[in-house]
């Protein structure tokens, strides 16, 4: 196929996939490991849409290998995991669990034996109870904890693991599991969420110099989620709304790691429930890092809106989200299906912040996904859309973005947090009575993305 034809990408580009301890190892109770506030929070079946818990999910705790042979055989070079905090430090903090640390052993060398780069997220929301019962994330006793933990995984597997991520999405931890109460601890109330992501960001910080010293040639950063937000129309409120939403997703997560501080209008409107500073608090935030990870997945048209609601008025923003009926819209959560807001966001955040590698860490769309009588999954949906977003970040790096890799969610379908399993994202498809895998057409054609190093163009011109 002639070149031009071709969407190929940089020497090295990381082609990879993401997952998250709670959504696919089970062995919740098993191998030593300590109750999380996600065991905690789905022991109340009401609280998942299907009634399930993480308890087993999809076995990869016994069955990674097989996994990460699958991986292999698709030729994905690069495997970002989380850590499980309780399975490390059952109580949170005091005794360290050996078994523990000799399972994320055979994880990463199961990995590199494979060929596999492991990129290791320290952080994706699963809380030992312990801790919580002590305040969790709202105590600052917390961010000591954490550094703990840090420290006894990073000095076991720091020679072998060089791409450390420190947190996963603060904003979704802090803002659902603390003010909407859908996620674990299930909590409701704005100064506790925005206490939160300021323990997590200023954990982050201190973490970043600790995994260096333990870690000869770490690469660290921070994964958040970003979304591209447009003004509904150019109405004076419309833009302000829109302006707070960004503040609020965006830039209240990304400004104080960059060295601005907090963003002054969203301090403006918080008011007394923006979150305690102390002295030192925001230089530590602003740590460089060697990346920022970058999870996207919608772009979110904002109306300013003065409906006065239940909970704190400010923490909704006085905003609501909009739809056009001829944008395309994904199962999940009604999200806006639009590459074109992942590109103008990589480029603004080139533009806004100081340059640092970025990697696309999620991205990733779910579907009622199974099997045909032919026994495949002919996901063609899926195979647009990652064609699409791809396209788009080889497009922002045309332009100069300095974007590293690529990790498609998931690797698997999993358990997807208060949705349980009634949510499909993986590149794989899971049978869970069976704990069969099914490679969904997706899967291979981002197999072959990877193998290549790119892909034909008309794969993403298509309309989905
Ligand atoms: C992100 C999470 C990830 C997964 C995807 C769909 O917010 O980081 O664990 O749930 O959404």
């Amino acid at each position: 196929m002639p070149e031009s034809t071709v969407l190929r990408f940089p020497e090295g580009f990381a082609w990879g996939s993401s997952t998250a301890t709670v959504q696919v190892d089970g062995a919740a109770r098993e191998g030593g490991k300590g109750e999380s506030i996600w065991d905690r929070f789905a022991s109340d079946p009401a609280r998942i849409e299907d009634r399930t818990d993480p308890a087993v999910t999809c076995d990869h705790y016994h069955r990674f290998r097989e996994d990460l042979e699958l991986m292999r055989s698709l030729g994905l070079r690069a495997y970002r995991f989380s850590i499980a905090w309780p399975r490390i430090l059952p109580e949170g903090e005091g005794a360290v669990n050996e078994a523990g640390l000799d399972f994320y052993d055979r994880l990463v060398d199961a990995m590199l034996e494979r060929g596999i780069r492991p990129f290791a997220t320290l952080f994706h929301w699963d809380l030992p109870q312990r801790l919580q019962d002590r305040g969790g994330w709202g105590a600052r006793a917390t961010v000591d904890a954490y550094l703990r933990y840090a420290q006894v995984v990073v000095e076991r597997l720091g020679d072998r693991v060089r791409d450390w991520m420190t947190h996963n999405e603060p904003w979704v931890f802090a803002f659902c599991g603390h003010l909407y109460g859908v996620h674990a601890p299930g909590l409701r109330d704005l100064r506790t969420a925005l206490t939160v992501a300021h323990h997590l960001l200023l954990s982050h910080g201190k973490v970043v110099p600790l995994v260096r010293a333990a870690c000869a040639g770490a690469r660290v950063g921070l994964v958040n989620n970003l979304e591209w937000i447009e003004p509904a129309s150019d109405r004076p409120e419309d833009l302000a709304a829109a302006q707070r939403w960004d503040g609020a997703f965006n830039r209240w997560f990304l400004d104080p790691i960059f060295g601005r501080g907090y963003p002054r209008d969203l301090l403006a409107w918080y008011q007394g429930d923006a979150p305690r500073i102390e002295p030192g608090d925001l230089e530590v935030m602003a740590t460089p890092i060697d990346f920022l990870g970058v999870n996207w997945y919608t772009r979110r048209l904002i109306a300013h809106d003065p409906t006065p609601r239940a909970a704190s008025e400010r923490a909704f923003l006085s905003g609501r989200q909009i739809y056009w009926p001829f944008v395309p819209r994904a199962e999940f959560d009604e999200w806006e299906i639009q590459p074109e807001g992942l590109y103008r966001t990589l480029l603004r955040v080139r533009r806004d912040y100081p340059a640092t590698d970025l990697y696309v860490t999620e991205n990733g769309t779910s579907w009622p996904d199974r099997p045909g009588p032919d026994g495949a999954v002919h996901d063609l949906v899926r195979i647009r859309y990652l064609a699409r977003h791809a396209a788009a970040i080889h497009q922002a790096i045309e332009d100069g973005v300095p974007v590293r890799g690529y990790f498609v969610w998931s690797f698997l379908d999993n358990w997807e947090w208060a949705f349980g399993f009634n949510r499909r994202f993986g590149l794989v498809h899971v049978d869970y009575p069976t704990q069969r895998r099914t490679v969904k057409d997706s899967g291979r054609w981002y197999s072959r993305a990877a193998r290549e190093n790119g892909f034909p163009r008309a794969d993403a011109d298509s309309t989905l």
